[in-house]
């Protein structure tokens, strides 16, 4: 499979949480012999939707940023899309939300592939990933993917944390088992 990871910490990636589980899961899908191109959307040249409509929800963006001119053509081809992010304030961070408002201009050419979410939060309530896990849902229903894997990291608020938990694992497997 040809796969996308989309990691959206503006931590460093020797101290990032969620970039921790994105490269236990790169490592797996690598192991079984899938193809991964990873996209750092808090350190490449990124604009939100203006919401001017000149793509017609069917592209091209007026931005020729790194999402339209890198990530698009990638998404496009691939089999699997992989959403990484940090918790904030019970959502998923502003990075990677400046990445999913901009599916607007390819919304129904991205129809059809299948995603994965995983997120890391410092709460570790029940509740903690409620409201993120529900807009996973919508747009996976909305963008007619099939969820293949989730991984909701709570308690993982350091980077110590997370290489220890069972999340690590879950994120590897999710990958080596594809
Ligand atoms: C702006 C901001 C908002 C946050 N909001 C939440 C939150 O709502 N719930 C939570 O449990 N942790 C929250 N956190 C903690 C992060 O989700 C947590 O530290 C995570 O491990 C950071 O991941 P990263 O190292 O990959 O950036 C927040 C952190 C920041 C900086």
């Amino acid at each position: 499979m040809k796969i996308v990871v989309i990691t959206s910490s503006p931590h460093p990636k020797n101290e990032s949480t969620s970039i921790y589980l994105a490269d236990r899961f790169t490592e797996g899908a690598k192991s079984a012999g899938h193809e991964v191109f990873t996209f750092d959307a808090a350190n490449t040249d990124t604009h939100p939707c203006r919401g001017c409509d000149k793509c017609a929800m069917d592209g091209p963006c007026v931005f020729k940023d790194d999402i339209e001119n890198t990530l698009m053509p990638k998404m496009l081809e691939a089999d699997l899309i992989v959403l990484t992010t940090p918790l904030y304030y019970f959502g998923m961070s502003a990075q990677l939300k400046i990445i999913v408002d901009r599916f607007y201009s390819r919304t129904s050419k991205l129809h059809g592939k299948k995603s994965i979410m995983m997120a890391t939060a410092y709460n570790s309530a029940d509740w903690t990933m409620e409201a993120l896990s529900n807009h996973y849902d919508t747009l996976v229903r909305y963008m007619e993917w099939t969820d293949v894997g989730q991984v909701w990291a709570t308690g993982c608020g350091a980077r110590s944390l997370v290489e220890k938990s069972e999340f690590a694992n879950m994120a590897y497997k999710i990958g080596a088992n594809l």
